[in-house]
Formats: structure tokens, C-alpha cells, sequence
């Protein structure tokens, strides 16, 4: 196997940082996301080919500001110093950053003045995203600006080796007009590394992994049914064949029919000798009288790990425990380095419980969905199961807001069913990221009949999305609005008034819990 190309990203604490990972992925190039105590020898150790330092929160001159090893900037290698990169690298040859005047929010325009590898294809003048309070003041020993703010503070340095540089503007971000194109240039027309990370790549490098890592051991692998787990398990079983073993929990949180439905795609179309479970008693129980999200949210990974855990003590042999995770589950559940807030316990990350029994394995966890979509395409797992809108893993119980119970459900499971029956019929499941019903725990008055009603709220939420990190509203014709809140409101009863959400992420977040 020739050497694959791969570029480490040390986080210092940007809210952009995994954009960068993402946007390089994108361009078939293997990234990681490192800390900055990363050392020079692990960077020569892992064959590390190109560095890209990420912006952040931080001045330069705090006491607590984050830096590296500065061994790390003598190394030679290509590195492309953004924002908060770009003052260390900067400082560390000898530069003034300023702190005081012209902080630059949003957008901008440069002009670059002397064409470089890093412009190649680049307007003269092109807008960028700035987010910065400091700039660089005097130019480091060595280095020449190639690009200038309108203000005509630096926004573009490069050593005269050519291979150190350093943008004051974030090339991540999509508001950045040029902005693929600037990385892309850094990483082949700079570092010159090569486009070879794709999708059947990973498909190899994660099956030769997960082998070496399990050794002669039995894996559980948990299945939602969903698409990352779909594809986990798929890629799993064909990796170690009858030692991964796939099992589906009922946690009676799931949506109409949803069992049935899983099982016979997983099973009769994807081979994959799944066993379910019924342990909706043990969650329903654990769930009585819970109302905070957060509080659901851990009881429900809690519970899921006690069942995984009494089925490897009746299976014995069970080590490993493999679950789907992806990146944005991550990133919400937990800071990857960085001071950016947990936002809501994923199940499957912040919700487990510290001491398990079983190891965990999540191979998927730095990708995005949209990633995940592509290596099953590649895998040639059916589009019906690729393109399931993604439900998230503590499933109906963080779609009921206030207390879970069992005729709640039962409304919700309906209402939900009726919305997607629609939405498939009128042509929508496929153009919008994600749909569903969501229970909410306040009564209305109506009139049907002639008859007066005091009866539950129902909220429809729709949103477009290219990887949950953030989404709007989907505008659904008022036709189909109008014909599902009918539908719901004749053939429910316990439901009488139907609304839809019209927030998107931010400032709400997708699900309401
Ligand atoms: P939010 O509500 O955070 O959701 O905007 C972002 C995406 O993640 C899904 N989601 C989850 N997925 N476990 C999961 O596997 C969870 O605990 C969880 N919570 C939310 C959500 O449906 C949306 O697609």
C-alpha cells in the first residue's frame, strides 16, 4: 500500500477547527485533529506530511495561551498557520501581534499582491471570513506579505523556504468566497501531497484495524437500524465475519412498525444475522416521572449499556462493544480540545456511564454522516437504508418533552408515522435531512362536532441540513402542511392542535431535547 497523505490540524480551540478537517477530507486528503502538546517526534513518527495550526479564542499573549513545541515549527515540514496560527508562527519569529485596533469580525476583502502556489486560480481581490481581535503588527524575520487587508494589515505570510505560511482569514468557512480553492492549493500545489483518502481507502484501512484490534475476540455490534450503525455493522461483519455479533434493542422508544422494519432490511437484505432484544420494560421503568432532557438522556445510555453488558455476561466472549458514532456526536457531547460547550449528552458519547465493562469501538467517529453515506454507497448498501433520516439514539424519548409514558408514546408514534407517510407520498423524504413529531406536554382547547376539545399540542419539525452542525426550516408547501395536520388531528384522538417549527440551528438545535 503506498503511503497515504496526511495532514494533523492542532486545535487550539477554534469553533471552526473540525470545518477544517472536514473541508480537507473533502479534498481526498486523510486529516486528523491533534492538541498543541503534540510533540515533533510523534509528528515524525506518524508520518505526518503537512500541518495546518487552526485558529482560536486565545491572544497570543495571555499567560494561558495555548502554543507548541516550537521544535514543531523548525521541522521543515509544510504548515499553514490560520488566524491564531498565524500570530504564533508569527511571534515565534520574532514578530509584534497587536491586540488593540482594528478587530475584524466577519466579512472582508484582501487583496493579494504577489502571486504564489497559495493563490493559484485566486481573484486578485476576494472576499474572506475574518474572526480576529489581533493582528500581526511587523512582519517576522524571513517572511513576505503576499496579501493585504483592505486596511492593509497583513493577511497572507510566507517564509522565504516557501514552505511555512500563515493567513490571518478563515479559508474553512463557505463566506470565504476562494476558500476550497486556497486549501486546496496548500495541500497540492504547496505541500504537494496527493488526493488518495476515499471512501473504499477507508473501507480498507478500518477493516485491516478493527482486525488487528479485535484479535480472535467476539464484538457486540449495537444496531439502531439507522444509517451509521447500518453501515457500521455491515462493514463490521464483513470485516471479521461471525465474531462481530449485531444486536438490536427494543427500547420502547421507537417509532411505528420500526422493529419490523429494521430487521428485515438488515437481515433479509444485508445478511447480517441480527438479534433483537426486548428490553422496553427495564428503560420505560428507569424513565418514570423523568422530565429534564439531559437527566433522559443519561438514564437512557445507562440502560443501554446495562443491556449490552447482561447480553456479554450470557454471551461469553463478548469484549468489544461497537456503536456508529459519528463526529458531530462527538463534538456536541464533549469538547474536542477546545473550550466550545456541550451542547446535549449524545447517548452514545457523553450519555455512557464512566466505568464500562465492555471496550468501545467507533470507527466512524471523525466522520460526518454525509461520509458515512458514502462509504455504505461504496459498499453497496441500498439507498432506502443510506438515505433514513437519522433518528437520534435515546429515539421517542427525547421527542416527548416532559414526562415518557406509555400512552404519550402512542400518540407521538401515530402522528409521527402520518407526517412521514405524507411527506414520502408528496415526494419530500428525500429533500428534506430530517423530519418528525414531537409530543408536547400542553393542552388546547378546540371544537369538533361541535364539541368542545381539551387535548394535546403536536409540533412537525423539518429541517435542511448538510451535516446537523447546523439547519433551517424546510419549506414545505402549505398543502402538505395543511394535509398532514388534518390527518393527525381527525385520526388522533388525544390531539387536537398541530403546529410547526419554524427555528433553525442555531439558535435551536434540531431535536427539542
Ligand atoms: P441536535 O438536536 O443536537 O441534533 O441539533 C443533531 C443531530 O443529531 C441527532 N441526535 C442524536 N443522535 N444520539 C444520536 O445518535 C443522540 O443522543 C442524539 N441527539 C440528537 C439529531 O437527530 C440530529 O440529526
Amino acid at each position: 500500500m503506498n503511503h497515504i497523505s496526511k495532514v494533523w490540524i492542532v486545535d487550539f480551540g477554534s469553533q471552526y477547527t473540525q470545518l477544517i478537517a472536514r473541508r480537507i477530507r473533502e479534498l481526498s486528503v486523510y486529516s486528523e485533529i491533534v492538541l498543541p502538546t503534540v510533540s515533533a517526534k510523534e509528528i515524525a513518527a506518524n508520518h505526518v506530511d503537512a500541518l495546518i495550526l487552526s485558529g482560536g479564542p486565545s491572544s497570543v499573549y495571555e499567560n494561558s495561551a495555548p502554543t507548541i513545541s516550537p521544535n514543531i515549527l523548525e521541522m521543515n515540514l509544510p504548515i499553514l498557520g490560520i488566524c491564531y496560527g498565524l500570530q504564533l508562527i508569527s511571534r515565534h519569529f520574532g514578530a509584534r501581534v497587536h491586540s488593540e485596533n482594528h478587530r475584524e469580525y466577519g466579512r472582508a476583502e484582501i487583496h493579494i499582491d504577489t502571486p504564489h502556489p497559495l493563490f493559484d486560480g485566486v481573484s486578485k481581490t476576494t472576499s474572506v471570513w475574518m474572526s480576529h481581535g489581533d493582528h500581526v503588527d511587523s512582519i517576522p524575520e524571513g517572511f513576505d506579505v503576499i496579501a493585504k487587508s483592505t486596511f492593509g494589515a497583513p493577511a497572507a505570510l510566507i517564509h522565504r523556504g516557501g514552505k511555512l505560511l500563515g493567513i490571518q482569514f478563515h479559508p474553512e468557512v463557505a463566506h470565504t468566497a476562494e476558500g476550497t480553492k486556497i486549501l486546496g492549493n496548500f495541500l497540492f500545489k504547496v505541500a504537494k501531497l496527493s488526493a488518495n483518502w476515499t471512501a473504499g481507502r477507508f473501507i480498507e484501512e478500518t477493516t485491516q484495524s478493527v482486525r488487528e484490534k479485535v484479535g480472535s475476540n467476539r464484538v457486540l455490534m449495537a444496531l439502531s437500524g439507522g444509517v451509521d450503525s447500518s453501515v457500521m455493522g455491515v462493514l463490521l461483519y464483513r470485516a471479521i465475519g461471525k465474531q462481530c455479533v449485531p444486536v438490536f434493542i427494543n427500547n420502547g422508544l421507537l417509532r411505528l412498525n420500526e422493529q419490523t422494519q429494521v430487521v428485515r432490511q438488515l437481515k433479509e437484505e444485508m445478511g447480517l444475522p441480527i438479534r433483537t432484544l426486548n428490553c422496553s420494560g427495564q428503560f420505560l421503568k428507569a424513565l418514570r416521572g423523568v422530565v429534564d432532557p439531559e437527566r433522559k438522556r443519561k438514564i437512557i445510555g445507562k440502560e443501554f449499556i446495562r443491556a449490552f453488558e447482561k447480553f456479554a455476561v450470557d454471551n461469553s466472549g463478548l469484549k468489544y462493544l461497537a456503536q456508529g458514532t459519528l463526529y458531530p456526536d462527538v463534538i456536541e457531547s464533549q469538547s474536542v480540545a477546545g473550550p466550545s460547550q456541550v451542547i446535549k449528552s449524545h447517548h452514545n458519547v457523553g450519555g455512557l456511564p464512566k466505568k464500562m465493562n465492555l471496550k468501545l469501538i467507533e470507527p466512524f467517529n471523525h466522520l460526518f454522516k454525509d461520509e458515512v453515506r458514502k462509504i455504505g454507497r461504496e459498499m453497496g448498501i441500498p439507498e432506502p437504508i443510506l438515505n433514513r433520516h437519522p433518528f437520534p439514539g435515546p429515539g421517542l424519548g427525547v421527542r416527548i418533552v416532559g414526562e415518557i409514558t406509555s400512552k404519550r408514546l402512542d400518540l407521538l408514534r401515530r402522528a409521527d408515522a402520518i407526517f412521514i407517510e405524507e411527506l414520502r407520498a408528496a415526494g419530500y423524504y428525500d429533500k428534506v435531512w430530517q423530519a418528525f413529531a414531537v409530543f408536547l406536554p400542553v393542552k388546547s382547547v378546540g371544537v369538533m362536532g361541535d364539541q368542545r376539545t381539551y387535548e394535546n399540542v403536536l409540533a412537525l419539525r423539518s429541517v435542511n441540513s448538510f451535516d446537523a452542525m447546523t439547519a433551517d426550516w424546510s419549506r414545505l408547501p402549505d398543502s402538505l402542511l395543511s394535509l398532514v395536520a388534518n390527518r393527525i388531528v381527525n385520526e388522533i384522538r388525544g390531539i387536537n392542535r398541530v403546529v410547526y417549527d419554524i427555528t433553525s440551528k442555531p439558535p435551536g438545535t434540531i431535536e427539542w431535547e
